[in-house]
């Protein structure tokens, strides 16, 4: 049956806009919050508040790169998984990337069962490449593309707007060809469209994603090597604009892992570096990003913001 279990890789969110009408909507919003974001994580909630049973046991909630659970699960309810629903690169535990091995075995699931590989794309989205994280993952896993993907604002250069699109199969599911009927205010809005499409053009540009490659990575090297001065325990990861810094010596690979980083030498980080004016993302659960107007200056006066702050600490 289709649309019975959801599995989830937490963390996890989506916007609602799969189905049609408010309650059934939030009802599936709800579902998916069985395990939240960063935003929860920052402060310590496991899930939402007005999220009831009878919701939650239709959401299975997976850890990240466990490929044993990850077949566990599929072998007990496989028959029954309606979507299995990711962050191919996960922004809301910091910067978590799936491995490529879990990757393929998520495809390899969800084919042989007959669910939806669908991709949350909102965060990492034209951040980690033009084609997206999928794009990545298509270069290491020949053939490979999921079902699904989610995009939100960043699908409008930073306004508001969010599309879904998958392939025909699924998508002719949805009214007119289908009986799924979805609808929203802010659906397609010209002024939001025509800032995604120039956003496209920009990033397109001969270089643009080299570039900027070049210089999130000189960040994150920039701080790791400033740390390994200071004799901190320090690792960072990043692709694209995106990125993500850890207060721990190797880069965790799941929501368990990233949750056991020095807190509070993060915030004493963090409150330095605000003093020195940079403002890095204010919870160790978020991503960071670079953008095309930072400038190689930017990148070389917070890496020495960065040593200050570490022989501070
Ligand atoms: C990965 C991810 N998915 C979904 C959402 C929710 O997007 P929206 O606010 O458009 O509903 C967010 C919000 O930041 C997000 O980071």
């Amino acid at each position: 049956m289709l649309f019975t279990w959801v599995f989830a890789f937490i963390p996890i969110r989506i916007t609602a806009r799969f189905i049609s009408t408010r309650s059934t909507s939030q009802l599936i919003l709800a579902t998916l919050l069985v395990k939240a974001g960063s935003g929860l994580a920052t402060f310590g909630n496991p899930t939402s508040a007005g999220v009831p049973p009878e919701v939650v046991q239709h959401t299975m909630v997976l850890p990240f790169n466990d490929i044993e659970a990850l077949e566990t699960a599929f072998k007990a309810y496989g028959n029954d998984v309606a979507c299995l629903m990711m962050e191919p690169v996960a922004g809301n535990m910091n910067f978590v990337r799936s491995s490529v091995p879990f990757m393929k075995r998520c495809r390899e699931l969800c084919t042989a069962y007959g669910a939806i590989l669908a991709f949350d794309e909102v965060m990492c989205g034209f951040r980690v490449a033009l084609g997206s994280a999928q794009s990545l993952y298509a270069k290491e896993i020949p053939g490979f593309e999921p079902d699904m993907t989610v995009m939100g604002k960043v699908i409008g250069g930073g306004m508001p707007l969010a599309a879904f699109g998958g392939k025909r199969d699924v998508m002719s599911h949805l009214a007119p060809l289908g009986a799924v009927y979805q609808a929203g205010t802010l659906s397609g809005n010209p002024v939001a469209t025509a800032c995604g499409l120039a956003t496209l053009r920009e990033i397109q540009k001969p270089g643009f994603f080299d570039n900027l490659n070049l210089r999130t990575r000189s960040l994150i090297a920039g701080m790791t090597a400033a740390a390994n001065d200071a004799g901190i325990p320090f690792c960072g990861d990043s692709e694209g604009g995106m990125f993500g810094f850890f207060f721990m010596p190797t880069l965790p690979q799941n929501y368990a892992t990233v949750m056991t980083t020095d807190a509070d030498r993060f915030n004493r980080f963090f409150h330095h570096m605000l003093d020195e004016g940079v403002y890095f993302a204010p919870a160790l659960f978020e991503a960071g990003f670079v953008s095309a107007a930072h400038s190689e200056q930017d990148i070389a006066e917070t890496v020495a913001a960065a040593k200050r702050a570490f022989a501070a600490l």
